[in-house]
């Protein structure tokens, strides 16, 4: 069993939760720290009642310093998983200051409160987004960075602030460095088996998977499919999907690895957490009419702006160095959304 204490901030969110309950599972203690500005304090009860087991959650802004360094000396943390952010690309294009304040300035006051509690050890929420364009569509993490919106760029600004905290540490040659594992996603869908949580956006979602579910639920009446002329096999995008349970497990393999000899002398560096292949939009909706026996009802729409013709992962890293692969496939990631979303139609209540 183990008794080293994580902190996890933006833990009542849809990734977060699904972190929580693995990490409980796992024997960590868990402290949440999340300002509810986009889930709701419901999902950690649902948490604790799927694992049996308790944590400890603290509706706090990660900005407000003095509550955070209150709850560092309260709970001391041996490790932090750095979820809380917001997420939405067309969002952050109206409103950049938010995004740049709500995201990077919420890790610098994080990093400083983690500092001076000597807490050093971070496993961040990154994002396939920060890569740029390239004309092969399977990522390496050494692949040169290009972030093409606000979002992507808070993500982009915040791992070079961690590359910088450890270079910095290097120098002054401090005994204790930053261990850092920057886990950039791909596209992660899907809920815990349970159908207890799941993902819960607000209002009409951006995202695929949960556009889709609220077709087939009848919420909503069609699904725009975003271009049917790319140079893909069938003319529509092609994403790298995994399941949100094989996306948190990644970073339970990251914290373990944090504690051994690969990250000894310290270290900040990226991992890829994709399955390393692609499934394109009409292959989501024709598994999707498979899973619940439903047709969903959809039209070709045009391009949206900003989308890649097809994005997967190089995932060789991940299984190297944090011994760590998916285990579903989408089939899984299809079964557990529709589950979720029959259970809980209106999401959180
Ligand atoms: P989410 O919105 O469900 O969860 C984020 C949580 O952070 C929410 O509970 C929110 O209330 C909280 N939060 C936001 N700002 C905060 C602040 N200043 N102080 C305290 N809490 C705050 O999003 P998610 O899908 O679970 O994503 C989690 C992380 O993973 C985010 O950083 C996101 O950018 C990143 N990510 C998500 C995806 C995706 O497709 N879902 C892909 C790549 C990266
Ligand atoms: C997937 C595919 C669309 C909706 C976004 C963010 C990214 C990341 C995850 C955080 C694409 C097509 C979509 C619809 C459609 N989040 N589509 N109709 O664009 O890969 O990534 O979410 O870091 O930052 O940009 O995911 O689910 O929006 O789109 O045809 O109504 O589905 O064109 O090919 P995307 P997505």
């Amino acid at each position: 069993m183990n008794s080293q204490t994580v902190l996890v901030t933006g833990g009542a969110g849809y990734i977060g939760s699904h972190a929580c309950v693995e990490l409980l599972k796992a024997g960590y203690h868990v402290v949440v720290v999340d300002n509810l500005s986009n889930s709701k304090s419901e999902s950690l009860l649902r948490v604790q009642h799927i694992t049996g087991k308790s944590l400890t959650f603290y509706q706090v802004d990660i900005r407000d310093k003095q509550a955070l360094t209150e709850i560092f000396d309260k709970e001391s943390p041996t490790t932090v998983i750095h979820f809380a952010g917001l997420k939405a690309v067309g969002e952050s294009c109206e409103q950049p200051q938010l995004y740049y304040h709500n995201n990077v300035f919420g890790t610098l006051v994080l990093t400083e409160v983690m500092s001076n509690a000597n807490v050093k050890q971070l496993v961040f929420s990154s994002s396939a987004t920060v890569y740029g364009e390239s004309t092969f569509p399977q990522y390496t993490e050494d692949f040169p960075l290009g972030a093409i919106n606000p979002y992507g760029r808070s993500k982009a600004m915040i791992e070079d602030i961690l590359r910088d905290l450890y270079a910095a540490d290097k120098i002054s040659q401090t005994n204790s460095p930053w261990k850092i594992a920057l886990l950039r996603y791909f596209n992660p869908i899907g809920a815990h088996e349970s159908g207890m949580i799941g993902e819960d956006p607000n209002g009409i979602p951006n995202n695929l998977m949960p556009y889709v579910a609220q077709v087939a639920i009848g919420k909503l009446p069609q699904l725009s499919v975003f271009g049917d002329d790319y140079p893909t096999r069938d003319g529509t995008g092609i994403r790298d999907y995994i399941h949100v349970v094989d996306l948190v497990k990644g970073h339970l393999n990251a914290i373990q690895a944090l504690n051994n000899h690969c990250f000894e002398a310290g270290g900040c560096k990226a991992y890829n957490l994709g399955a390393g292949k692609g499934y394109s939009v009409l292959e989501i909706i024709k598994t999707f009419e498979q899973v619940t026996g439903k047709l969903i009802n959809y039209k070709i729409s045009p391009r949206r702006t900003g989308d890649l013709a097809e994005c997967f992962a190089n995932p060789d890293l991940a299984l190297k160095e944090l011994n760590w692969k998916v285990e579903k496939d989408l089939h899984d990631m299809v079964t557990d959304t529709w589950n979720w979303q029959t259970k809980n139609p209106q999401g959180y209540i």
